[in-house]
This record gives C-alpha cells, structure tokens and sequence, in this order.
C-alpha cells in the first residue's frame, strides 16, 4: 500500500497529536518541498498541545502578523521585535526554515510611515526599514516576500496597485525594493507575493495577466526576483476549480524562470448550513484539486496554509458576522486542523496530495 492509500484509509478525526503517520512535513520533504504554515509565537506557547503539533507537522514556519512593519516599529523611534524574535527563535531551536513575511506592503505600513511617503518621496524610508529589519534575522530567513500584493487588475494604473509606494516612487518601486532587500541579503530568495489567481473570472483571469507581465518585466530588466508567492486563499462561493487555468498559470510564471510558492492556502467556506461532514468534504476536495495541480509543477518549492487550526484562522475575523470566541457551526473549517486541534478531512487531502508526488 503507498504511502497515499495508507493515511487515506485512516480515521480522519480524533487522533490529535498521537498521530503515527508521518507528518506533513516529512510528507512534503519526501517530495523535495516543504509545509509550512502562519503562526504567532504567543499562541504556540501558551495554547496546550499547539507547540507539539506545530513541531511535528511543519518544517517552515512564516509569521502571521508579527514581522509586518507596523508591529516591528510602531513609530519612528519605536522598535517592537520580541514576538518576531520569538518565532524566528522557536524555529530554530526546533531545526524549521522561516518564510520573511512582508517587507513592504500598504496594509501593514505604520501610519507615520504611510504620513511621511505622503509628504516626501523620500526612498531612505524604505530603505531604512529595510536595513533595521534584514541584518536582524539574515540567512535565518531563506526566503521573503519583498513585495506584497502590487497586483490591482481593477483600479490600478496597468496593472500595478495604487499603493502609497506606487505614489512615491512609480511601478519602479518594486524592483528598488527587491534590489534594496538583495543588498542585504546575497542569497535568500527574494519574492512578491499576490492572491486572486485561482479561478475562472474575468478578474482573476485580468490579474494572472498582470502578474506575469510584471515577472516578465522584473526579470527582463534584471530585478533580483527569485520567486512568485502564490497566496491561494480558495473560496468555494468562486468555483468550480478549473485545473487548467492553475496549470497553465503556473507553468507559464514557471517559463519566466521564477520558482514559486503557496503561500496563504486556505479555503473561505460558502455554505455554513450545510452538515459538517459535507462542509469538510467540500473544503478538502477543493483543495486536493488545487494541490494536484500545484505539485504537479516543478517550479512550486513548498506549501504554507494561513494557519493550521480553524480556532485562529484570519477569515474568522474577516465574517461579518463574527463572533468572538464562537467555535460552534458558524467557524469557518478552512484550515487541516479543527479548533480542538483534531485533524479534519482537509489535513488527510494533503498528506495524499503530497503523498502522491512524492
Ligand atoms: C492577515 C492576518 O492573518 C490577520 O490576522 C491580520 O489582521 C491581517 O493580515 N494576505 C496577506 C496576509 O498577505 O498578510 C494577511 O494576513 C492575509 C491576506
């Protein structure tokens, strides 16, 4: 029996951290990749079982919030690296990579940053967080998106997100942000990273466009980009999947010499009426037909779900009608790991996706 059919022929809850299959991560090695996923280090260390659980089933850790610029410096003067810090050192006490996660990205710019490029187009405010930040951690963090979310297919000037960065200093931003970090850092993989590029619309379709004219101009004109971050926040209100269109994709950032990764998988759920089994059900067929795919092309390096249980996952927060410590039907089930921290159907569709390019 493979290694696929014998996690596939496993009870799918209840087995918690005494799991004896092999983890996701050893999973995702034996394929030549890794699995990583969102964390925040207070969480890992004050939640019962999680640390165990992370240990075990990853081998890549990214932070969720905890290196945005506006939690790492606040204000001007004001420096915040102990949570950061924490992760990146949890990590290494336990032999995991880390994925920087972001340098420069509008959401998480702190308010005097956003005010003073408001004023000045003034690069040293770039740069100056960069050099703060990027010496710090070094070669313990391989691989970092330099540059998050620059795609706007809908109110962007081609292509390209009207951030305050683009106000400053033009498209061109994102190759002086790729160069700036590469000063920095001779040989991590430096990356953008950008969501809405996984199914069949005709925003979707304008944004993989956009992307891969972007790559396309960054590498012609000898930006360091090493690689594409594939966000991969799957929605099942979206479908249905069409593996082509991923495929195709895929292969094409792939001929423009990136590699790339899945960076943010999770899945928002459509249908919170529905039985749970078949909410599952829904959840992990949608995601084995995205990781089918993903993994069937070379240039993918590795998998990172935005978190590892329900109990902490952003889209919670981001459901109009979320409730505050509700853990009952009403909780989006889009992680592998339930909010008991039990293994749901989603956790056994990637061990045999992953199983199955081994
Ligand atoms: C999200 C975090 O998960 C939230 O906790 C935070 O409030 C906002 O940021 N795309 C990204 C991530 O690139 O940084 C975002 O993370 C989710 C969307």
């Amino acid at each position: 029996m493979s290694g696929g059919a014998l996690l596939a022929a496993m009870p799918a809850t209840g087995l918690g951290s005494g799991l004896r299959a092999p983890s996701l991560a050893r999973e995702a090695e034996a394929a030549g990749r890794f699995y990583g996923i969102a964390a925040r280090i207070d969480q890992i260390e004050s939640e019962p079982g999680l640390a165990d659980i992370v240990r075990r089933e990853c081998n890549c850790l990214t932070h969720e919030i905890d290196l945005k610029w506006n939690v790492v410096q606040p204000g001007p003067a004001h420096f915040h690296f102990a949570p950061a810090d924490g992760l990146v050192r949890f990590a290494a006490a336990h032999g995991l990579a880390v994925r920087g996660h972001t340098l420069l990205w509008e959401q998480s710019t702190p308010g005097w940053a956003l005010g003073a490029l408001r004023r000045r187009r003034d690069w040293s405010i770039v740069a100056d967080h960069f050099a703060a930040l990027l010496p710090r951690y070094g070669e313990r963090i391989a691989e970092w998106d330099v540059v998050n979310e620059p795609v706007d297919s809908e109110a962007g000037e081609d292509g390209y997100r009207r951030t305050v960065f683009h106000r400053a200093f033009g498209p061109g931003h994102v190759a002086r942000a790729l160069r700036e970090a590469r000063r920095h850092l001779p040989r991590a993989r430096l990356m953008i990273n950008d969501y809405g590029f996984d199914y069949d619309n005709p925003v979707e379709a304008r944004r993989r466009d956009i992307m891969l004219r972007m790559v396309e101009r960054l590498r012609r004109e000898g930006a360091p980009l090493d690689g594409v971050g594939v966000q991969a926040h799957l929605d099942l209100s979206k479908g249905p999947f069409r593996p082509a269109i991923l495929r195709d994709f895929l292969s094409a950032l792939a001929g423009l010499g990136v590699s790339i990764t899945i960076t943010e998988l999770d899945v928002r759920e459509h249908d919170f009426a529905a039985p749970i089994d078949l909410r599952d059900r829904r959840v992990a067929d949608e995601v084995s037909a995205y990781l089918n795919v993903a993994l069937a092309e070379p240039a993918v390096r590795g998998i990172v779900t935005w978190g590892l249980s329900d109990r902490h996952s952003w889209l919670q927060e981001q459901r109009p009608d979320h409730v505050t410590g509700d853990s009952g039907p009403a909780l989006n089930r889009g992680l592998p790991y339930d909010a008991d921290l039990a293994p749901k159907p989603l956790y056994w569709a990637m061990h045999r996706a992953l199983a199955g390019t081994a």
